[in-house]
């Protein structure tokens, strides 16, 4: 076992994402092993290291990108950075909010022909809907897409108790999206709704979202800029004209619980069809997160029960637990 100043060295470097200082640490580790005669593990942990194949997405994106922000006075990141993986084929939406994705991603994919004619892609655009309906969702699937990071940032991990050190958390944030494109989203945008209603008791929070929405209009780069609220109602403030495009996450009608159905029901066998109107009914009122809880819960149970195929029952137990389970949340 590495000695415990080694293995201090080590999990503070992997913390702070400090890749050199992970790496070195690593080494004094394997040559501790080593020297204690552990070839195998020396070895083992040599390549997990070195190779490349072994690596996590994530771990050669913090090559290629600068170094991640933090707040000064607390030293967290101000910003999360994903590999994206998922694509468009697992996004379920209505068709007019599918197709404003899809012209989006044609627009970025096709920068070169725009510009030429003197025009830019929409590069600002607020996701707004219930939670849970696919906002975070959409953010990945658009990354991964146009093979971008997707960085998320977080209103609330801005706003510090320090005079000056919010706006200057803004700042460190753009400049951070300034130097590679990637896909930025503005996650929980909601302080904002809730601001409007109950005066000035959250003064600094509007304030931040008031800055953050100035430097999304002076910003000029190449990264897509997406914010996410649940609060429908702030299509009745004028913060929308502020972006190019919103897009609406509705709670899934009929027709798009049949597709989720199908994605998460996929190599699951079962004794109905997902078309049946006696099972998309149950399913009434809920979101895509919500649907894809009961069916995990469903499936869990017949595997366990070694049973065969899905029913309709299952579902419906799976069902009324979900129900229990956000009665006593709620
Ligand atoms: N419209 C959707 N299409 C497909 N899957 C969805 C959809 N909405 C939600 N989900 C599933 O639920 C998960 C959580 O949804 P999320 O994107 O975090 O919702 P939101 O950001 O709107 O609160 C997703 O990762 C996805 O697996
Ligand atoms: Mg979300």
């Amino acid at each position: 076992m590495a000695s415990g100043k080694t293995l201090r060295q080590l999990i503070k470097a992997g913390a702070s994402g400090d890749s050199s200082a992970f790496r070195r640490a690593s080494e004094v580790v394997i040559n501790e092993e080593r020297q204690k005669q552990h070839h195998l593990l020396a070895n083992d942990l040599e390549k997990i290291l070195y190779s490349d194949a072994l690596q996590p997405a994530e771990r050669s994106l913090s090559r290629i990108l600068p170094k991640i922000p933090t707040d000064k006075e607390r030293g967290l990141p101000l910003l999360d950075i994903h590999q994206p993986r998922r694509t468009i084929e697992e996004l379920i939406l209505p068709e007019d909010s599918l197709l404003v994705i899809e012209e989006l991603l044609e627009e970025h994919r096709r920068q070169d022909v725009l510009r030429s004619y003197g025009m830019k892609a929409s590069n600002k655009v607020i996701f707004f809907g219930p939670p849970g309906c696919g906002k975070t969702l959409a953010a990945e699937v658009i990354a991964s897409e146009l093979d971008y990071p997707l960085a998320i940032v977080r209103l609330d991990a801005l706003v510090s108790s320090y005079l000056g050190e919010t706006a200057a958390n803004l700042r460190k944030v753009f400049d951070f999206i300034s130097q590679y494109p990637m896909v930025a989203l503005f996650d929980e945008f909601d302080a904002l709704g809730k601001e409007r209603n109950d005066g000035s008791e959250h003064g600094e929070l509007r304030r931040v979202v008031n800055a953050v929405l100035q430097m999304m209009d002076a910003y000029q780069g190449q990264s897509l800029l997406l914010a996410a609220t649940n609060h429908e109602h702030i299509l009745d403030t004028a913060i929308w004209r502020r972006f190019d495009e919103t897009i609406s996450f509705p709670l899934p009608a009929q027709a798009q619980t049949a597709q989720i159905l199908a994605l998460k029901l996929r190599g699951v066998r079962r004794e109905f069809e997902i078309e049946d109107k006696k099972v998309l009914i149950l399913f009434k009122a809920l979101s895509g997160a919500d649907i894809e809880r009961v069916i995990r819960r469903a499936v869990k149970r017949i595997i366990l029960k070694n049973q065969e195929f899905l029913t309709i029952k299952d579902i419906k137990k799976a069902l009324n637990r979900e129900v229990k389970h956000n009665s006593i949340q709620g």
